[in-house]
């Protein structure tokens, strides 16, 4: 059986759907996000700011090449907004799982993301935060289209957009109750 991965921008949710598909399938639930703090000792922050980007970068690739060895049973993945950038993360996301990409409008993000922390490509005025949010998702469209699913999160609760992620990859019968 195949994992569950989910890409999209910051403030779509991925965590909180992930842990509600985590729940339901009673599979475990990974964040890259989490794993790179981890293993770096910092926060996402720090390692913007001590480190760089391209460094970054660099972690979350080596945390999907970490994830493909080390042959664990099916899962959910949730991964950060920009993973979907370096070309060569697609091929590792697809040998995860199935790649589910959560969309939600920018002025939804805005909201979402409004009082967040650890998020450093949305510091700043609250002007500055959403002409970054038009921006990025702008020069991410292309990226995020390439998921094997978008799935629309507008108006959505957590446990409806499970409802239909399991329903499309067919995973109602693997829920364990
Ligand atoms: C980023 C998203 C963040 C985190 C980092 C960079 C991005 O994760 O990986 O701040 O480039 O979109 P979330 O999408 O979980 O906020």
């Amino acid at each position: 059986m195949k994992g569950l991965i989910l890409v999209g921008f910051m403030g779509t949710g991925k965590t909180v759907v992930g842990r509600e598909l985590a729940s339901r399938l009673k599979w475990d639930m990974l964040d890259t996000d989490d794993l790179i703090i981890t293993r770096a000792g910092k926060s996402i922050s720090r390692i913007f700011s001590e480190d760089g980007e391209p460094v970054f970068r660099v972690m979350e690739t080596g945390m999907l090449e970490a994830l493909m060895t080390d042959n664990m049973a099916p899962r959910v993945i949730s991964t950060g907004g920009g993973i979907v950038l370096a070309e060569n993360n697609w091929s590792l996301l697809r040998n995860l799982g199935w790649v589910i990409c959560l969309t939600a409008d920018p002025e939804v993000i805005r909201q979402r993301v409004g009082t967040a922390v650890d998020r450093p490509l949305l510091a700043g005025t609250p002007e500055e935060v959403r002409g970054r949010i038009y921006k990025l998702l702008q020069e991410r469209q292309e990226a995020y289209a390439k998921a094997d699913w978008l799935c629309d999160t507008n108006q959505r609760t957590p446990a409806e957009i499970a409802d239909q992620i399991l329903a499309r990859f067919n995973m109602e019968g693997s829920i364990n109750v």
